[in-house]
This record gives structure tokens, C-alpha cells and sequence, in this order.
């Protein structure tokens, strides 16, 4: 593990991100935002949303710059501490966008070609199939790299994206000198709800930019609508409350989101909602959720209402980060030849 300078004993380095394409939901919350928090205790981390990721698919410009900012704040108000630690805009550090063409330099065509997720995304936008779909994941490499992150929280989707850039890093450490740390997936476990499925089709993962919005729970949907979702949730045949990924994704989910929201567990929910119906467990979940979505959403409103403050934060942020991407990145360039500025 490299070392920092600072005379202090240097804390692993955590980085993630969220795309702000859509409005954050519970899906973000429960895999990503509420582990990031709680990372925060023994990590150096480094939280940001990924703009310049987002627009390898069509955003409207409106949406996209109220997702960003909504996003920010929802992260502030999910315990995210930009004091401590680094909160920013991809786009605000520009030497994200500079060390992912140097990677794109040494990234060979094929490995690109045949990710998962390029071929996925391919077939659903052949008709905006842009070259930033294919260099995604170089991008995200440099996102990674840049901070010298050790661990990188993410879904178990982007595990080939953090196989990447293991390999960029490996190679450019091969080509110039010793560079760059070799990040590490942290892919958090399911028992911790992780992953959190569509309410409308429970084998298809909760997802920010369903075109059903009855089966995401947006984190800012207002208390009425989240307990109308959840009665409309589809569940399984029979009306017991069992725990069954397999057999009965329906039910199964809404204990989890049950078990996340409250800490009560599958065995007890099974007794306690045993003879009573889908109805009577709806309702408790509905009420569980907005109880504990609430203050969330409260501490959300005040934040956007004080803009100034919010781009304060973000100035500040964009600064930190930039003074460790920066250092990376001369360090960067003079190995590859570049002449100093
Ligand atoms: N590709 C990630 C996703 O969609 C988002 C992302 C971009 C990211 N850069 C990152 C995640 C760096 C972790 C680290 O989930």
C-alpha cells in the first residue's frame, strides 16, 4: 500500500460513485450510500457523482443538473461528512477526463469490446452507440486510480469494470514504473440488503431509470406514494410471509427492504405477520419506510433550500479532490513524457 507523506499513519482509500441519471432510490441507498457511511469511520473516502458517466446515455441538460444536485444533497443528508471526508463532481475535477485519454492510450480495444456491460448497453442504445459507451470503463478506471483508492465499493455488475482497471493499473505500473495501487471491488453482502429488487418485477434489480416508476421507491417519493407502491408491490402466489429469493422473489424483497429498514429479522416477521395477509405486512412496511425515510428527506428539503450552501460544499470538495488528482496526475504525465508545464 503506497504511503502518504503526512506524517499520520495513511487510512485505506475508498472511492465510489453514482451516476446522477435518474433520481436516487433505495436500491443507491441500501447497496451503496448506506455502506459508503459507514465506511467512514476507519477509510479515507472519496464520494463522487459521475456526470461524465451519465452522459454516455442521453440526459436532458435539466434533469441532469437537477439529479446532480438533488443526488448531492441526498448524500449529505444520508450521513455522507464532506468535512472529513471528499465529496465532489466528476466534471469539477477535469483531470478525471485527462488521465482516462492517457488510459485509453494503453487499453486495448478488444478487452473493451467485450465487457458485459458494453454489449448489454449496445443493444439497448443502438441508436446513440457513441464511443463513450466503450470508454466507460476507462474512465472509471482513472476515477480509481487518480486517489490511489484501495477498495472500491461497488455492485456486482461492475466487477469486470474494477478487473480493468487492475489491469490498466498493472499495465502502466509495467510500462513506465511503480504508479498506480491496484484497486479491490468491495462488493457488500447480501445479508446486509444489498441488492434490492423492482417492486413491479422482483427478479430485476431496483433501478434508477425504469421506465415503470411504480417499481422504484425514489428516496424523495413523498410518504403517500411510498405506501401506494408498496400495496402495488407484486407478490408471490400464496399469502404466507416466507423468506425464498428462489421460489418467491416478491415476498422476499419486501422482507429484506422490511429487515433494512427496522434490523427486525425473517424469522420473527414470519411469526409475527403469520395468518395476517399480504395487507397487514404492506402496511407495516409502508409505515417502516417512511418512518425511517422521514428524516432523510427532511434534512434533504433544507439543503436544497440553501443553494449557496450547497455550492460552497461543492466548490470545497472539488479543491480536496483536485489537490490529490493533481499531484497524481504530473506525477503521471512526466512519466509518460510530457513536457512540465
Ligand atoms: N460505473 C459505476 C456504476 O454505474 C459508477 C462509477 C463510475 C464508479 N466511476 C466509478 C463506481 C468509480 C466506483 C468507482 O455503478
Amino acid at each position: 500500500m503506497a504511503t502518504e507523506t503526512t506524517g499520520e499513519a495513511r487510512r485505506p482509500v475508498i472511492l465510489s460513485g453514482i451516476q446522477p441519471s435518474g433520481r436516487l432510490m433505495f436500491g443507491n441507498y441500501l447497496g451503496a450510500m448506506r455502506n459508503w457511511v459507514r465506511m467512514q469511520e476507519d477509510h479515507d473516502c472519496f464520494y463522487m457523482l459521475v456526470d461524465l458517466h451519465a452522459i454516455t446515455v442521453w440526459q436532458k441538460p435539466a434533469d441532469l443538473r437537477r439529479n446532480t444536485l438533488e443526488s448531492l444533497a441526498l448524500y449529505l443528508a444520508a450521513g455522507i461528512d464532506p468535512e472529513r471526508h471528499t465529496v465532489f463532481i466528476q466534471s469539477h475535477v477535469p483531470e478525471h477526463s485527462e488521465l482516462a485519454w492517457i488510459l485509453n492510450c494503453i487499453a486495448p480495444l478488444g478487452q473493451l469490446q467485450r465487457m458485459t456491460q458494453f454489449k448489454d448497453k449496445s443493444l439497448k442504445h443502438e441508436k446513440n452507440l457513441n464511443a463513450g459507451l466503450l470508454n466507460y470503463p476507462v474512465l472509471m478506471a482513472a476515477d480509481i486510480l487518480l486517489y490511489n483508492a484501495d477498495k472500491v465499493p461497488v455492485g456486482e455488475d461492475q466487477k469486470q469494470h474494477l478487473e480493468l482497471a487492475r489491469d490498466l493499473a498493472g499495465r502502466f505500473n509495467h510500462l513506465y514504473s511503480e504508479t498506480f495501487t491496484l484497486p479491490e471491488p468491495w462488493i457488500p453482502p447480501r445479508s446486509e440488503g444489498a441488492r434490492v429488487m423492482s417492486l413491479q418485477e422482483p427478479t430485476a434489480k431496483m433501478s434508477k431509470s425504469d421506465t415503470d416508476p411504480n417499481g422504484v421507491l425514489f428516496l424523495l417519493d413523498p410518504p403517500a406514494e411510498i405506501k401506494a407502491k408498496i400495496r402495488r408491490a407484486v407478490t408471490d402466489s400464496g399469502d404466507s410471509i416466507g423468506y425464498d429469493p428462489e421460489g418467491r422473489p416478491g415476498v422476499s424483497n419486501l422482507m429484506t427492504l422490511f429487515k433494512a429498514v427496522t434490523g427486525e429479522d425473517f424469522a420473527s416477521l414470519e411469526a409475527r405477520f403469520a395468518g395476517k395477509g399480504y395487507g397487514a405486512f404492506k402496511e407495516e412496511l409502508g409505515e417502516a419506510l417512511v418512518a425511517y425515510l422521514s428524516p432523510i428527506q427532511q434534512r434533504t428539503r433544507e439543503l436544497l433550500g440553501d443553494k449557496a450552501q450547497l455550492e460552497a460544499l461543492l466548490k470545497q470538495g472539488a479543491e480536496k479532490a483536485r489537490w490529490r488528482a493533481r499531484r497524481m496526475l504530473d506525477k503521471v504525465q512526466r512519466k509518460v513524457g510530457f513536457l512540465p508545464r
